[in-house]
């Protein structure tokens, strides 16, 4: 079986096809990043006239990538939301079109379940249950994953995401659009200890997060500074560690709440393996920074499991992680399991994913 799968939610169009049996065989990006980097952040109108621009050029390229023909595609899944309105209209418009023109099932995929399945694209990929971590531009969720569609929210931020966290850090410091590479590049020469900023709400129960606090200690820090190269670099040190630490420690209540819970109440009786050893994802565009990889994959290390991640070029956004979505959804259905929705031209650009 063969998915299109096409991404429009924000700054990237992403398509890509996805094989039931050879996995990811073409997928094509085009980022937004240069037609948004003038402005600090995405302009939601200019997005949507670029995808229209590059949507169906880069279908077109990825059906020659993988030498298929419309009628090797069984069905087309495209990102129905949560994202940006208009942004969404045209992969939802076009997904739409085509699966009525070749009359196949359209499937309309939630990007957070996108990037929470993408590391099911690995060879060495997690089995149900698990717990996931999401940290995008737009979210930072915690979610207790039971199965497929089986999703219960842990704990999610009050106030910014982390991608969005570092993206306004970095405008702060001068660094760019978007935050993230550009702190994680930096912080590489920034020296340890030198600054010391918050692990917000790590000091009371629970799994929420707070980080809109951090950029403004952030900006008392940048304006305080000599502005030098180093003294950035000390910055970004000092704000990355402060948000993988405090990710690290939600995490760690993360799994010990739910692995604690799962053992008391007899659901993880699934497979023997992950019954005894906790599994975390990590998914979203953050989940590409090196350190947090690092820290969480010794935190899972310390407590007998594993950390699984996409890799990187399917931790940001991208159309692969929607057409397997789109796969395992269109499976669920042969099983039984939900069914297709009727052929309406619907996005949502509000969908808790704890919906499905
Ligand atoms: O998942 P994504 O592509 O888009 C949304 O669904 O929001 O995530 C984009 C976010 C941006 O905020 C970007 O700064 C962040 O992911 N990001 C990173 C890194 N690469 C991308 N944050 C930290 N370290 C990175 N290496
Ligand atoms: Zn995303």
């Amino acid at each position: 079986m063969k998915i299109l799968g096409i991404e429009t939610s924000c700054d990237e169009t992403g398509i890509a096809i996805y094989d039931s049996e050879k996995g990811i065989i073409a997928d094509a990006l085009y980022s937004q990043i240069e037609l948004h980097e003038e402005y600090g952040g995405v302009v939601p109108e200019l997005a949507s006239r670029d995808h229209v621009r590059k949507a169906i050029p880069l279908i077109k390229q990825v059906l020659a990538e993988a030498n298929c023909s419309k009628e090797d595609i069984d069905a087309i899944a495209y990102t129905k939301g949560p994202g940006l309105i208009g942004a969404l209209f045209v992969g939802v418009g076009v997904g739409r079109s085509l699966a009525y023109a070749w009359d196949i099932p359209a499937i309309g995929v939630h990007h957070m379940e996108g990037h929470l399945l993408a590391p099911l694209l690995e060879d060495d990929k997690p089995e149900y249950p698990f717990v996931a971590l999401l940290v995008s531009g737009g979210h930072t969720l915690l979610v207790d994953v039971q199965d497929l569609g089986q999703y219960t929210i842990l704990g999610e931020s009050i106030d910014d995401a982390a991608g969005e966290a570092f993206d306004k850090t970095a405008k702060i410091m001068g660094l760019g659009y978007p935050g993230g590479p550009a702190i994680a590049k930096l912080a590489l020469k920034g020296r340890p200890g030198i600054y010391k900023l918050p692990r917000p709400m790590t000091d009371r129960p629970g799994l929420e997060f707070s980080f809109s606090g951090l950029k403004t200690a952030v900006a008392n820090l940048y304006m305080k500074s000599d502005k030098s190269e180093q003294a950035l670099a000390d910055i970004a040190y000092a704000f990355q560690e402060a948000v993988v630490d405090t990710i690290f420690i939600k995490c760690r209540r993360a799994i010990e709440q739910v692995f604690e819970q799962n053992q008391q109440v007899g659901r993880n009786l699934r497979p023997a393996i992950s019954a005894l050893r906790p599994s975390l994802v990590v998914a979203g565009g953050v989940s590409a920074n090196i350190s947090l990889r690092e820290k969480l994959s010794e935190l899972l290390e310390s407590k007998g499991g594993k950390a699984y991640y996409p890799r990187p070029k399917f931790c940001t956004d991208n159309g692969a992680m929607i057409a397997y979505a789109g796969f395992a959804r269109y499976q669920a259905v042969l099983e039984g399991i939900g069914e297709f929705e009727e052929p309406a031209i619907r996005a949502k650009p509000r969908w808790p994913i704890e919906e499905l």
